[in-house]
């Protein structure tokens, strides 16, 4: 098979390192990629956001599977324009993927659906907006607020008094610090717990969950700091039994896809779950419409099975049943990021220690790329978040050791990392 991954992160590295290892995979083409995969895969100098010439080059090809890593072109109907070209593809529709690209439209769907959420409400008015904080308020209730579009994961303001709440909505809909995406906001009870992203395969009907794994979004250390993409995953999360998975299955995922369907626009891709555990119940924080990132980076190394049959099921509509893969093993991954990251920060910092990671560290870490650029005398960074360094292992202790033994291999000017992915797993 002729396999196309659209986006050029550690997703789409690690996308790239999984289905490279695929005996069914012949060739694999990633567009546009990075500066790490130039081994594994042909890069092709198109943008993820250039529709048009993705899904042509796919066609004139005849590229078999193209799966799309980031939700940008997802939301702007990539995989339409492959499927109306006969191409199969690996993720929603640009209908089904307002799941994450309209906050308020996925509120309203878990809303009519009985899917456990927290209360909410969507306002066009700021003033109605304000007058709903002080209703939760008055209930004792703390409040999220939330640009409805897509604002690149840094688009939810955790507030912890009215007045804050108040700002957080002038923010979005006065200042329009998220653009367009901010002219609608969603406010909702602020819910307290860990939490867990569940990614799940599907083809609209069947379930797959895939292990489960735990993000660590604010930049600082014991989760303070504004939120990035994400510093760091582990998988799988030792307190998730399967019969959290079933009960999750059973909750959210199955009466989404179902939900999905009965709107006219059933569900295909990575059903992403951002969870939250309050009391032992999983409660829904967020869908988005593809694999997460890093998630991506500590799931899939801990999946034995090739999962390039599963994805080309999903894109036909033919995965045989639902079940759960089991984690095989344990995986830590580690972002290591520009310094002044989710700020401004520079570019151009050369990388050392790469090789030596490869060399010292085989089958105990793997570094996947994000923000790097080839340049002549080696790797630099390009972009906030520039490795994903992922350490391996039969179990926590031995992942966790691992991935921060290969970090400290590796350096760049103002590096930086937080030292505490997986604290609640080494806290307990
Ligand atoms: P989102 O962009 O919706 O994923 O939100 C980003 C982060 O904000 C989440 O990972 C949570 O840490 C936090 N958050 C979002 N919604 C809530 C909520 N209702 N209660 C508590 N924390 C939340
Ligand atoms: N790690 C969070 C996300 O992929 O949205």
């Amino acid at each position: 098979m002729k396999i196309l991954i659209v986006g050029s992160g550690g997703r789409e590295h690690t996308l790239v390192w999984k289905l490279k290892q695929s005996p069914l995979c012949t060739h694999l083409f990633c567009a546009p990629g990075n500066a790490g995969m130039e081994n594994q895969a042909e890069l092709v100098d198109i943008h993820a956001g250039d529709i048009d010439q993705l899904a042509s080059f796919a066609e004139n090809n005849a590229i078999d599977l193209v799966v799309v890593g980031p939700e940008a072109p997802l939301a702007e109907g990539l995989a339409d324009a492959c499927r109306e070209r006969g191409v199969n593809v690996f993720g929603p529709s640009q209908a089904a993927a307002r799941l994450e690209s309209s906050k308020s439209f996925a509120r309203q769907l878990m809303k009519k659906y009985d899917i456990p959420t927290p209360a909410f409400g969507s306002f066009d008015d700021p003033q109605e907006a304000k007058q709903f904080v002080r209703e939760m308020a008055k209930e004792g209730k703390q409040v999220v607020v939330k640009a409805d579009g897509l604002a690149a994961g840094k688009g939810a303001i955790v507030t912890s008094s009215p007045n804050e709440a108040d700002q957080a909505v002038d923010l979005c809909m006065k200042d329009k610090a998220f653009g367009d995406a901010g002219a609608r906001v969603v406010v909702e009870e602020r819910l307290r717990g860990p939490e867990l992203s569940i990614l799940a395969v599907t083809d609209g009907k069947k379930i797959v969950i895939l292990p489960p794994s735990q993000d660590h979004k604010p930049i600082g250390e014991g989760d303070t700091g504004p939120n990035t993409g994400g510093m760091g995953a582990y998988s799988p999360v030792p307190i998730v039994a399967d019969a959290v998975l079933d009960e999750i299955r059973r909750t959210i995922l199955e009466p989404t896809v179902i939900g999905m369907e009965k709107e006219g626009c059933p569900y295909t891709g990575v059903l992403y779950a951002g969870l939250m555990m309050c009391e032992q119940k999983p409660y829904v924080i967020e869908f988005n419409c593809r694999f997460g990132d890093p998630e991506t980076q500590a799931v899939l190394p801990v999946i034995a099975e090739d999962i390039l049959p599963l994805l080309m099921e999903a894109a036909r509509g033919e995965i045989k049943e639902n079940r759960i893969i089991p984690a095989s093993g344990s995986a830590l991954c580690v972002v290591m990021a520009s310094g002044g990251y989710p700020g401004s920060y520079e570019k151009g910092k050369p990388i050392a220690g790469l090789d030596q990671v490869e060399k010292q560290m085989q089958n105990r870490a793997v570094v996947f790329h994000a923000g790097t650029a080839k340049q002549e005398g080696g790797i630099v960074t390009s972009g906030g978040r520039v490795l994903g360094v992922t350490g391996l292992g039969r179990d926590f202790d031995e992942a966790y050791a691992n991935a921060y033994q290969a970090v400290e291999m590796i350096s760049f000017d103002g590096a930086y990392y937080r030292k505490d992915i997986g604290y609640r797993v080494r806290q307990k």
